[in-house]
């Protein structure tokens, strides 16, 4: 079947309505800087069942992320050297790139992880403190970690070795290990699919990440695209029991303005042809709300009613942010698996789990399974570390919100409902004791107040000084401490430290 071309506008005509663009631009007074505004924004969910869920999800504080697919096998940057924007992030191996997707598109003939045990890595979470995965299903590459039936590219499609095997429905059998041990449950999902013709049709080369062909030229086409996604999101929301969280990524997959995409033109780092990729999320959250009442969705980085939390990634926000939010961070240096990747020290990643908590948000730690099935040892060993102290200090994590002043320091500060309060201390590396004295200068115990280190009911003293208070550590506590990495002293009670600001 031939296809009509795409006509290509002529060079000298796009300079001039790259100019006409531009001074239309200056007129209505749009910065560069307004996408960076957007992922400010925030549309307060109204369904009492989606802020229930969000509820739970918030005083869960720390989950698990993973990222597995065909691309494990290489240890590269899961899909991304399928695209073309000559990023490090998408080098290839091959010099050419038609051989090189092929050869990519056939590790589904070798990927047969029979070393698979998820109730071995639901274990391990669990030990750690986590309460909640997220999985992808299916990352921008397009291969289904889930038994889908709109295509053969995926994990139980008959080109894959391990479709035969029991456990081949990976993210239903990750799901269930996880649910059975009390997890919430997140489904990883990518908007953009690299591997479907109505994303990427086979007509057209690739320059970037978004869509080859013109959508208004082939509505038909699209509409198809739409008509899949929906069909692949509702196999997730109806056969895999109940899902708590929809986490889409590819935030390029959304509905853009006329000026959003004359922006993008002058602008765009990977949009070679801008436009709308509407592919309906009214509709798609609809569905999946009525199989899933209450799911959470987060549409990542779309600023609207579709994302209930938002994702700082690989980072974490100088302080708390008006709404609720989740830093994800691979535990590693990469999302997906790499050989002999570089894991953060326990040490560390306590210090971000509770830098995170003091801000309000929650901790999703990503860890990338290997090609056969199985997590690094040091995967579980960070994750022991954790779960060793989460056991002693959960209660300063788990349910607690901000206060003020969130940070002084290396300390940290999170409180519960009731008042009382945490303050944390997070050890420097090398220190493995805490120290003589803590000190705060903006609260103090109100008068009457318990104060204890967490991990022993021993009551401890304190000070009121001209700003804050400070309590003497018992040697004890500095021979023998209760745990590694941080100490939290409990205070029962706080007060407004004198010269100190009104607390929260
Ligand atoms: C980035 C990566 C993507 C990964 C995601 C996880 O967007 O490009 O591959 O899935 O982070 O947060």
């Amino acid at each position: 079947m031939a296809f009509p071309p795409i006509m290509v506008r002529p060079f000298a005509n796009r300079c001039l309505k790259t100019l006409i663009e531009a001074v239309i631009l200056l007129i209505t007074g749009l910065s560069i800087s307004l996408s960076q505004e957007h992922l400010q924004k925030y549309y307060p969910e109204t369904d009492t069942l989606v802020l229930e869920k969000l509820q739970r999800w918030g005083d869960s504080k720390f989950g698990l992320l993973m990222h597995w697919g065909t691309y494990s096998q290489w240890g590269i940057v899961e899909s991304w050297s399928l695209g073309s924007e000559d990023e490090p992030w998408e080098r290839r191996s091959d010099s050419s790139y038609t051989e090189y997707k092929a050869r990519y598109q056939d590790l589904i003939k070798t990927f047969n992880p029979v070393k698979f045990h998820p109730a071995q890595w639901a274990e391990a979470a669990k030990a750690a403190g986590m309460r909640y995965v997220v999985f992808t299903t299916k990352h921008h590459d397009g291969f289904c970690m889930f038994d889908t039936k709109t295509t053969g590219y995926r994990i139980t499609g008959p080109d894959c070795p391990f479709h035969s095997d029991p456990r081949a429905n990976v993210a239903k059998e990750i799901f269930d290990s996880f649910r059975n041990r009390g997890f919430m449950i997140g489904a990883y999902f990518s908007k953009a699919d690299w591997h479907s013709p109505y994303y990427w049709w086979q007509n057209f080369a690739t320059p970037d990440r978004n869509p080859n062909y013109s959508i208004q030229r082939y509505p038909e086409r699209w509409n198809q695209f739409v008509k899949f996604t929906q069909t692949q999101i509702d196999e997730l929301m109806t056969e895999y029991g109940t899902i708590d969280i929809l986490w889409l990524d590819a935030g390029w997959v959304r509905t853009k303005t006329e000026e959003e995409i004359i922006r993008e033109k002058l602008h765009a780092e990977y949009a070679v042809f801008p436009q709308s990729q509407d592919i309906d999320m009214p509709s798609i959250v609809r569905n999946a709300r009525e199989k899933q009442p209450g799911l959470i969705v987060v549409d990542r980085a779309v600023p609207g009613a579709y994302q209930n939390y938002l994702t700082p990634e690989n980072m974490v926000p100088e302080s708390t942010l008006p709404y609720p939010w989740e830093t994800c961070m691979p535990m590693g240096t990469s999302w997906s698996f790499v050989p002999n990747d570089k894991y953060k020290s326990v040490r560390e990643l306590i210090g971000l789990l509770v830098d995170v908590v003091s801000k309000g948000g929650n901790f999703l730690l990503n860890v990338g399974p290997d090609p056969e099935g199985e997590w690094a040892e040091d995967a579980y060993d960070r994750l022991l570390g954790m779960g060793a102290w989460m056991k002693i200090n959960g209660e300063a994590i788990y349910g607690t919100h901000p206060v003020l002043p969130h940070r002084e320091g290396n300390v940290r500060f999170t409180q519960l409902a009731d008042g009382t309060t945490y303050v944390i201390y997070l050890a420097e590396e090398g220190e493995i004791s805490p120290p003589e004295k803590i000190r705060a200068s903006l609260l103090r115990p109100a008068d009457g107040a318990e104060l204890t280190m967490l991990g022993s009911d021993l009551q401890l003293a304190w000070r009121i000084l001209e700003h804050g208070f400070e309590v003497d550590i018992p040697k004890v506590f500095r021979e023998r401490p209760p745990c590694k990495h941080a100490w939290i002293l409990k205070i029962s009670r706080i007060a407004v430290s004198p010269g100190g600001k009104t607390m929260k």
